[in-house]
């Protein structure tokens, strides 16, 4: 990529990942655009923390509608679109796959189509955000960027599906489009019904939290700050490569995350539950992926960003964010009660 970016399109931004990546970006002078259907899970723009509200450019729209993916990619002409666009959650896969594989395989495919035609005219580059639960549960060792693809879950067959139609397009119509297989991430603005934020909640309502079986499935937690500093940094590289592996390299079991922000909510008084009712194990999810863990050799040796935001400080620091930003809490409890999802029989 010769030019300069200066325009960014984000596509998901109003969700976990894209909210923490375009408040970084805004305060970086870029002109950003946002297009997100605004989901259950989507934070409502009065929530954004824009740096130069002139300078960001949002749009409800659903990927679904080709027809305005080409006049947004037409009418804001982008350098650089992040896709963060997806239904994301696990359990709500196997709710409903036929919804969500759906949503996530049609999304990415309206949108890879419309840059490849607008990419024919327009330097351009595209980074697509895609996990690390595409590569299957592995009981040992790390997964590589050339590891087969082996998903378990609805969800992550719909990540896996949209990476291969990536690679698909860039060796058929010579796009431009990056891959980044991200570990699971935390941190400000994720919805209620994932793993670390349901912890905090119910610890701060005095309620037992409920644990997947017994607890022992581990999972690399990466600060979505750091994600948010690295995407960037992986979009803005020219070093060539088709997907990169980005994580912390901090692999814990869900038992050790509940207990450390267990222990830090109770030394806080955040709490009054004490170490014997503190959790609640129910029955594990189907099909529930054991572990796990990226190799991300390539990310250290050739994107200039060390992540390395300690994981019981950013616990700490992400219990304060959820303490101190009550109304958008309330925001999202009016959308979800916490019932459980995904179990089939
Ligand atoms: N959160 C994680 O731990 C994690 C880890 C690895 C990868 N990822 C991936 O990163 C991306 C962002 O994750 P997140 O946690 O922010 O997800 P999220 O569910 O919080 O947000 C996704 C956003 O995409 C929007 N969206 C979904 N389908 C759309 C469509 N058809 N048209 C327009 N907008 C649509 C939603 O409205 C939502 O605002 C996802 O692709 C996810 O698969 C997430």
């Amino acid at each position: 990529m010769k030019k300069k970016i200066k325009k960014i399109l984000v596509t998901g931004g109003s969700g976990f990942i894209g909210t923490n990546f375009i408040n970084l970006i805004s305060k970086k002078n870029y002109t950003i655009f946002n297009i997100d259907k605004l989901s259950y899970i989507s934070s409502e723009e009065k929530f954004k923390k824009i740096k130069n509200p002139k300078k960001y450019f949002f749009k409800k729209n659903n990927l679904s509608n080709i027809n305005e993916i080409f006049n947004c990619l037409n009418f804001f002409k982008p350098n650089l679109i992040v896709n963060f666009a997806a239904e994301s959650h696990v359990d709500r896969s196997i709710e409903d796959p036929l919804y969500f594989i759906k949503n996530n395989i049609e999304s990415s495919l309206n949108l890879f189509h419309s840059y490849a035609q607008y990419s024919k005219i327009n330097e351009a580059r595209l980074i697509h955000v895609s996990t690390d639960e595409v590569y299957g549960s592995i009981s040992k060792g790390l997964s590589k960027e050339t590891d087969s693809y082996n998903p378990s879950s609805p969800y992550s067959a719909s990540k896996a599906s949209q990476d291969l139609i990536a690679r698909a397009f860039n060796t058929t119509y010579k796009t431009d489009i990056r891959v980044i297989n991200l570990s699971n991430n935390y941190g400000p603005y994720q919805f209620p019904e994932k793993f670390i934020p349901t912890l905090i909640f119910h610890f701060l309502k005095n309620r037992p939290a409920p644990i997947y079986g017994r607890g022992e499935n581990i999972r690399e937690w990466t600060h979505v700050e750091d994600s948010s500093k690295a995407i960037l940094k992986t979009s803005l590289s020219n070093k060539k490569f088709f997907n990169i592996n980005i994580g912390s390299g901090k692999k814990v079991s869900n038992l050790e995350i509940a207990k450390t922000i267990f222990s830090i909510m109770k030394k806080r008084k955040l709490t009054s539950l004490t170490n014997q009712n503190y959790l609640k194990m129910v029955k594990d999810r189907p099909g529930h992926d054991i572990r796990y863990a990226l190799n991300t050799k390539l990310f250290r040796e050739n994107i200039n960003y060390k992540i390395d935001k300690n994981l019981k400080n950013g616990l700490n620091e992400t219990i304060s964010w959820y303490i101190n930003n009550n109304s958008w809490l309330k925001s999202c409890l009016k959308k979800y009660k916490f019932n459980r999802l995904g179990l089939i029989d």
